[in-house]
């Protein structure tokens, strides 16, 4: 096996996939298209980690499955140059999973913020796949050797135990690692996050000082890949503000939650540095900032959902992308497994 420059990111389809996960990941995998072999997957049975009413059940996963890929496909995405799938097609995932959680540790796990905030004041009740979910996600990325992660900022600390993992891995084999034939003794590569752009952190639309998110249930918190230019301007100008015009400098945007990311999402969608936006609307009224903001806001996002929709409509097409994406990413997950099981001393067959 040749150690290989590999992209690899996944997005959850659990529904209201919006412009933090526009900004924080999929515009970033578009743009590492140009310079690596990259893996887009649509990450179900992370999805399975939380209550059904969250993914939606059999049917929602099935609809937001489909969703997550129009929105890659819709985006810019190319799945016949780079790999789009579904992740249960490719058993090797759950396959690694196991064996890192012989390899990860309980204390490791203990520390995951994410946990914490997901599973809420009732962690008795939450599902031991919600815990054991970063050991999923690193078994994801190292199943493929993948070197580079585009992720928001909320991830990073998963990507951190995805490295320990890699690492414990390698020191925990070693010998067998170099006795299988590599002979740097490191198996897995320690996979770098790719956390950039001006947009790693979308706050809600109505609270600045919380993240943008899925499962806030005030739809005016988020603007949807799959709003109309409608809702995108309600949703903007219904957002929450303070009652100072706009400072004409980053700093003052400090203590500012709120101006600041509506600063920050503006930045982004124009492709702009924020000091250049603040230059350009410094002392506007959010009045007449937020015009401004509608309409950026609608040039970039309502051609994705309107292509989004027309892939939607067509599910053979898109099931279709998935199954050879999915065809594509068994040979590569495959050929880790074996090497895996080699290592760790589990037979097989050859
Ligand atoms: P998920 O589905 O929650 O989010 C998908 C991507 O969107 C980013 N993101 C944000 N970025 C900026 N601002 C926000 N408000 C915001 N909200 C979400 C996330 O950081 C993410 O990059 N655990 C992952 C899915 C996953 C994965 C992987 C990622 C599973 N296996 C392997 C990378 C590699 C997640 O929950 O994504």
């Amino acid at each position: 096996m040749t150690a290989i420059q590999r992209v690899f990111s996944g997005v959850q389809p659990t529904g209201n996939l919006h412009l933090g996960n526009y900004l924080g990941a999929i515009v970033n995998f578009v743009k590492l298209q140009e310079n690596f072999d990259c893996m887009y997957c649509v990450v179900d049975l992370h999805a399975l980690t939380m209550p059904m009413n969250v993914w939606g059940g059999p049917e929602g996963l099935v609809r937001t499955t489909r969703e997550v890929t129009s929105a890659f496909i819709a985006s810019g995405i190319d799945p016949k140059k780079h790999i789009v799938f579904n992740q249960s097609q490719v058993s090797g995932h759950a396959e690694l999973a196991w064996i890192f959680n012989c390899v990860a540790r309980i204390g490791w796990l203990n520390r995951m913020t994410q946990f914490k905030e997901k599973a809420g004041k009732d962690r008795e009740n939450a599902s031991v796949g919600l815990y054991d979910y970063p050991v999923l996600m690193a078994a994801d990325i190292l199943v493929y050797r993948a070197t580079h992660v585009p992720v928001g900022d909320d991830q990073k600390q998963h990507l951190e135990l995805a490295r320990d993992i890699a690492q414990k891995f390698n020191n925990d084999f070693g010998d067998s690692i170099r006795g299988n034939g590599f002979n740097t003794g490191l198996f897995f590569p320690q996979p770098e996050p790719l956390i950039t752009g001006p947009a790693t952190r979308v706050m809600s639309l109505r609270d600045g000082t919380k993240k943008m998110s899925k499962s806030d249930p005030s739809e005016y918190s988020r603007i949807n890949l799959t709003d109309d230019a409608d809702t995108i301007a309600q949703k903007v100008r219904k957002a929450k503000t303070d009652p100072e015009p706009l400072p004409s400098e980053e700093k003052g945007l400090e203590q500012r939650p709120e101006a600041d990311n509506l600063v920050g999402i503006y930045a982004a969608l124009a492709g702009k540095a924020k000091a250049d936006v603040l230059r350009e609307f410094g002392g506007a009224q959010f009045s007449s900032f937020k015009n401004a903001l509608v309409d950026v806001c609608v040039t970039r996002l309502a051609p994705i959902a309107t292509e989004m929709k027309k892939l939607m409509a067509d599910p053979g097409y898109v099931d279709s992308v998935l199954i050879d994406g999915g065809d594509r990413a068994r040979a590569i997950a495959d050929e880790t497994i074996r090497a895996t099981k080699d290592i760790v001393g589990l037979i097989h067959k050859r």
